[in-house]
C-alpha cells in the first residue's frame, strides 16, 4: 500500500477529517478533505461530524479547530509547527497594552495562542479583517487589534476607524519586498498582482488586490486575467494550480518559505493518526473564554473559501 492508502485507511479506522491549510507541502494538500485559509478551515472544524480533526497546519489553527469543537479530538502531526508572528504578543503583553487603554475595545487575528484570545473581544481573519473593523465596531471606539502590524495598517486604512497597533509581523510575508514585485511585473507586464494582507505596506500598495490565500483562488477563477503574480508563501501556488490548472502563477519571491508549515509531511500525518498524537488540550477556562471572540467573528461572517477535495 501507499502511504497516501494507508492515510485513507486510518482516516475511515479513526473517523477522521483532515484539514490542510493552503500553505502546506503539495503533498499534504492532496491527502486533504479539505484544504482553505484560516477562516475557511475553522468554520469547517466547527460543522465536522468527524470524531476526530488533523489539522496540516500551525498550532494556532489545531487550536482553534479544538476551541470551536471542544468534544473532538484534534491532533497536529508536528507539534513543533507554531507561528513566529503568533508568538509575538503574550497575553501578558495583552493584558498590559489593556491596562493602558482601558476603554479600549481588543480584536485579534486569529494567529494568535488560545491564552492571548482568551483576552480579546473579536477575532479576524486575513479574509474578514476589514469587514469586522466596519461591522463589529464604531467610529467611536478605540480598537486595539493585535499582533499583526501590516494586516492591521491595511484594515485600519480601509475604515474610518481608531486602530492601536501592536507591533508584530510575519517573518515570511516580510521576506517579500517591493522590488521583488517590480521585477516581477517587468517580467510579466499582463499579470494582475495578488498579496496577502501580512506582506508590508510598500508591497501592498504595489499590487492590485489585497486577498487571504482562499481570497486568491476564488479571485484568479473569477478573474478575466489569465497570468497573476502571487505574492505570498511559495505553497500558494500549488493550491492555485490545482484549482485552476488552466491559468499562470508566478511567486512573487521564493524566499517566502513558511518553515512551520512545512514541518508536516505525510509520514508525519500518518504517525498522528495511527498513534493519535499530538492532541491538542486546553483547559477549560480558556476553552471558554477563546470561544468568545470566534463566536463574535463566525456572527458576522460565516460565509468562507474552502474547497472539497
Ligand atoms: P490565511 O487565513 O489567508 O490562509 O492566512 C493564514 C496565514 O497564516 C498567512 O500567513
Ligand atoms: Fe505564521 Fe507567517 Fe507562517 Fe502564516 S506564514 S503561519 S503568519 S509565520
Amino acid at each position: 500500500m501507499t502511504i497516501q492508502e494507508q492515510i485513507q485507511e486510518l482516516k475511515k479506522k479513526r473517523n477522521a477529517v483532515i484539514l490542510v491549510h493552503n500553505y502546506q507541502l503539495g503533498e499534504v494538500q492532496d491527502i486533504a478533505d479539505f484544504t482553505g485559509d484560516s477562516l475557511g478551515l475553522s468554520i469547517e472544524a466547527s460543522k465536522t461530524e468527524a470524531d476526530v480533526i488533523v489539522f496540516c497546519g500551525v498550532h494556532f489553527m489545531a487550536e482553534t479547530a479544538k476551541i470551536l469543537s471542544p468534544q473532538k479530538t484534534v491532533l497536529i502531526p508536528d507539534e513543533t509547527a507554531g507561528c513566529p508572528m503568533a508568538d509575538m504578543i503574550t497575553a501578558d503583553e495583552l493584558r498590559t497594552l489593556k491596562a493602558k487603554h482601558p476603554n479600549a475595545k481588543v480584536m485579534a487575528y486569529v494567529n494568535t495562542s488560545a491564552d492571548v484570545k482568551a483576552e480579546c473581544d473579536y477575532c479576524c481573519t486575513s479574509a474578514n479583517a476589514i469587514q469586522m473593523l466596519e461591522e463589529a465596531f464604531t467610529e467611536k471606539d478605540e480598537i486595539i487589534f493585535v499582533p499583526d502590524k501590516y494586516l492591521a495598517s491595511y484594515a485600519a486604512s480601509k475604515t474610518n476607524r481608531n486602530v492601536v497597533i501592536w507591533q508584530g509581523y510575519c517573518p515570511t510575508h516580510a521576506r517579500i519586498l517591493p522590488e521583488h514585485v517590480v521585477a516581477m511585473k517587468e517580467k510579466y507586464p499582463d499579470a494582475k498582482v495578488m498579496v496577502h494582507p501580512e506582506c508590508s505596506s510598500p508591497v501592498i500598495n504595489l499590487s492590485d488586490e489585497v486577498l487571504s490565500t482562499s481570497g486568491m483562488i476564488k479571485y484568479a477563477k473569477e478573474s478575466k486575467a489569465n497570468e497573476f503574480i502571487v505574492g505570498t508563501e511559495i505553497d500558494m501556488e500549488h493550491a492555485l494550480k490545482a484549482e485552476i490548472p488552466d491559468k499562470k502563477f508566478y511567486p512573487v519571491s521564493s524566499l517566502a518559505v513558511c518553515p512551520n508549515m512545512k514541518k508536516t509531511t505525510l509520514g508525519k500525518v500518518l504517525n498522528s493518526l495511527e498513534n493519535m498524537v499530538f492532541e491538542i488540550k486546553l483547559s477549560d477556562d480558556i476553552l471558554t473564554r477563546a470561544k468568545t471572540p470566534i463566536d463574535n467573528m463566525l456572527k458576522f461572517r460565516r460565509e468562507a473559501q474552502l474547497t472539497k477535495k
